[in-house]
């Protein structure tokens, strides 16, 4: 990550020369109305995605000086087990191809290139095996938007086939069963996840299960009736209705690793989902793409951290956390406040719409690279809960 500022302090320009405050409007520049709507949309008013940004800006770090610093910070971390060099990961994030040609393949190398786990979304628009090729040995995780229990046989052959390709965890996302309401993608009557050269030839058109149930129902084969196979996978992975705790079990029963809800905003989910025994939870409200009107993630966080830490008899919950992050500070407030782990949505897709996989490593480079100054300047030697914690901050006056 040092390579980004040295670049700076050598008098050298980096690949790109944008800055983190203008990553959105030099991408929205390049894409086109439709995947600009979808990419910088929000729900509602966007007074949810809003609230997430401004949290940040209501806790300030407070820098330490004369500590005899020696060094830069530590940023690694073991997360579910696994070290891992940095505490972030690349958020899942659908149909990359309307962003970039090379879409998820290319995020998915620039992530494995940067040491950062990337999680591939469900409504991938690259198939689960070519993106564990692209990644190779570089830590990967599945997303899964999940199909109602009437298609579980679906659910569990996207499992093994992702299980299969070397995806190590599951992340659940629970608050996407139906899409938000969205004004942007309406105006541009737009579904990506109907588009059946995106998802439908991806994930769904590329799962054996899928193209047998399409069979038995239309009586072709998928590809001879597109746009009907992908509304029917669209059908699939937005059911409209959301499940129950008790079908947790469920995808536990089919999956070895480590499972995490992703969408928890509220202290009675987060120890729900630590009593049901999951190994952790994403803190995240969809970017405030889904419940306009709903509470900034960061400010959550802290109440479900101290509720999490409390049940006592399961501290092995790691807790998760996206929706607002933009810049290294952000990280570093994330972290203080109690996430183990925090996940770039936005603006690696920004990197990728920019740049492709040199885009995405330069975003993921200079987000880190600002994470190892802030927290240098500030005092604080290491990422761990002892060194990086609530101390380090104060809450400004509202
Ligand atoms: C998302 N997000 C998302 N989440 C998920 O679980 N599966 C998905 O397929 C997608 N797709 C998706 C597309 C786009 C264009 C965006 C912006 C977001 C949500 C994502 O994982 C993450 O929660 C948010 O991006 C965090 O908010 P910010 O920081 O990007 O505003």
């Amino acid at each position: 990550e040092k390579s980004i500022y040295q670049k700076g302090l050598n008098y050298e320009r980096p690949p790109f020369t944008f800055l983190s405050s203008n990553w959105e409007s030099r991408a929205s520049d390049v894409l086109s109305a439709t995947s600009k709507g979808y990419l910088i949309g929000n729900a509602g008013t966007g007074e949810t995605a809003r609230k997430n940004t401004d949290a940040f800006k209501k806790w300030s770090i407070v820098p330490k000086r004369l500590l005899q610093t020696k060094g830069l910070p530590a940023l690694q971390t073991t997360i579910f087990g696994e070290e891992l060099q940095f505490p972030i990961a690349a958020a899942p994030v659908g149909v990359q191809r309307i962003f970039h040609p090379d879409g998820e393949e290319a995020a998915a190398r620039a992530a494995a290139e940067n040491s950062i786990p990337y999680i591939l979304s469900t409504a991938s628009s690259t198939s689960i095996e070519d993106v564990a090729k692209a990644n190779g040995t570089g830590v990967r995780w599945f997303q899964l938007y999940w199909p109602d229990n009437e298609f579980s046989d679906i659910t569990i052959s996207m499992l093994n086939r992702a299980k299969k390709a070397g995806y190590t965890a599951l992340v659940v996302t629970l608050d996407t069963y139906i899409l938000g309401w969205r004004p942007s993608d309406m105006d541009n009557g737009y579904n990506p996840f109907l588009r059946s050269d995106q998802i439908g030839t991806a994930i769904g058109l590329t799962d054996q299960v899928f193209r047998r149930m399409f069979k038995e129902e239309h009586g072709v084969e998928c590809e001879e009736k597109l746009s009907e196979a992908a509304a029917t996978w669209a059908r699939m992975i937005f059911p409209g209705q959301s499940h129950s705790w008790e079908d947790v079990k469920i995808l536990q029963a089919h999956w070895d690793g480590p499972v995490i809800l992703k969408g928890i905003q509220s202290v009675e989910d987060a120890r729900m989902a630590a009593q049901i025994g999951v190994q952790g939870i994403v803190v995240s409200n969809h970017g405030g793409r889904q419940v306009d009107g709903g509470v900034s993630s960061l400010g959550v966080l802290p109440r479900i951290v101290d509720a999490v830490r409390a049940c006592g008899g399961n501290d092995k919950i790691e807790i998760l956390f996206d929706s607002g992050v933009r810049c290294g500070a952000d990280i570093a407030k994330a972290l203080a406040l109690g996430a183990d782990m925090v996940l770039v949505g936005r603006p690696y897709i920004y990197g990728l719409a920019l740049g492709g996989q040199a885009g995405v490593g330069h975003i993921l480079k200079s987000l880190l690279g600002e994470l190892e100054l802030t927290l240098h300047l500030a005092g604080i030697s290491s990422v761990d809960k002892e060194h990086l914690n609530r101390d380090v901050l104060v809450k400004e006056a509202d």
